[in-house]
């Protein structure tokens, strides 16, 4: 087919304007209405992970508690994921990008169920306007079959930095559990050994005029927790309190969000909340995400200590895999699965 990604667009054609196919209908522009005033100073909350080497793994745990309550979101330093590690795999990501737009495009699929799949904007065969994005997706299994699936320009990188992650999200998943006061294991054990944990890299260029487009629409993540890396150039904005608050990337810091099926499995406690990407005329951006999730046929449902007389049954049960179909069988409008399963 004669598809091509973003990239190419600009680099064959250098626009000074955004081509009309990216032009976003006016609610999904970077508006400066609703941003944060810089005179409100609540930011999204910062996790110090040294505090666990401290004695002090109840504050962090608390800490985390209240973060996930009220933001969904947080950023962790002193995590003990090297710093090189990541590093690494921006770079390799880079390359990848850098590639042939053939070589890039041999892995283009709209099937947004394949879990090795390249593609641009979300989904194309339902956005109703392009977003500023094009992605690798990749499914993470340190199986030797499925790491030979990876594009070689990053695979060994890859494989330092899902095994890396792993750890991190081990130590994530206890304190979290922790802090929904469940025994140590209970994520863990949720997520099971059959846990999908799927990676997107996120090339997102230098735009001429970043305020009629956008990144990445808002959309929550259908995950139960994501870990993103990103380099230090900024544009993801988080939903809180009715206005986009945008997050100041702070050097080797860890971004941690909840997914719709971590609020799902806390009742509701712990929010998935929507998220979106602004771009910038001065830089393209990079980000990689890890999402971390149950088994596709695994049914997910509210812990049932997270249910009691105050806290009643808040969603149904529904099976992760037709959770996640109603999610990419629609264009990204900013509507909430979760409604699907209320
Ligand atoms: C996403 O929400 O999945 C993308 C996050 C980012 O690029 O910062
Ligand atoms: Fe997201």
């Amino acid at each position: 087919s004669d598809v091509k990604d973003l990239k190419f667009l600009i680099d064959s054609t250098r626009p000074n304007a955004v081509p009309e196919a990216y032009i976003q209908p006016l609610k999904y522009r970077p508006a400066k209405s609703d941003r944060a005033s810089s005179t409100r100073h609540d930011t999204i909350p910062v996790v110090d992970l040294a505090k666990l080497k401290n004695g002090l793994r109840q504050d962090v745990i608390s800490a985390i508690g209240s973060a996930c309550e009220e933001w969904g979101f947080f950023q962790i330093i002193n995590h003990g994921f090297s710093p090189l590690t990541g590093q690494r795999m921006l770079e390799a990501t880079e390359k990848f990008f850098n590639l042939p737009v053939e070589d890039r495009m041999a892995y283009f699929s709209l099937d947004m169920t394949k879990p090795l799949r390249y593609g641009t904007s979300h989904n194309p065969t339902y956005d109703s306007a392009l977003q500023w994005r094009d992605y690798m997706y990749l499914p993470c299994k340190l199986a030797e079959e499925n790491v030979q699936t990876w594009p070689a320009v990053y695979r060994k990188e890859a494989l330092d930095y899902v095994k890396e992650m792993n750890n991190l999200k081990e130590m994530l998943l206890e304190l979290m559990s922790e802090s929904l006061h469940l025994a140590p294991s209970t994520l863990r054990n949720v997520l099971g050994p059959d846990m999908l944990h799927n990676m997107v890299l996120n090339y997102y260029p230098a735009c001429p005029q970043p305020d009629l487009t956008i990144g990445f629409r808002e959309h929550s993540d259908k995950s139960t927790i994501t870990i993103l890396l990103q380099d230090g150039i900024g544009g993801l904005e988080v939903h809180h309190k009715d206005c986009w608050v945008p997050l100041q990337p702070l050097k080797d810091a860890l971004l941690v969000n909840l997914g719709d099926v971590m609020e799902i499995l806390s009742n509701g406690r712990y929010k998935s909340i929507a998220h979106r990407v602004t771009v910038n005329s001065n830089s393209k951006r990079l980000s990689i995400g890890s999402f971390y999730n149950v088994a596709y046929n695994a049914i997910i449902a509210p812990l049932p200590h997270c249910v009691d007389e105050t806290h009643p049954l808040a969603f149904k049960e529904v099976m992760f895999m037709d959770f996640f179909k109603k999610f990419v069988s629609r264009d990204l409008d900013g509507k909430n699965a979760l409604d699907y399963v209320r």
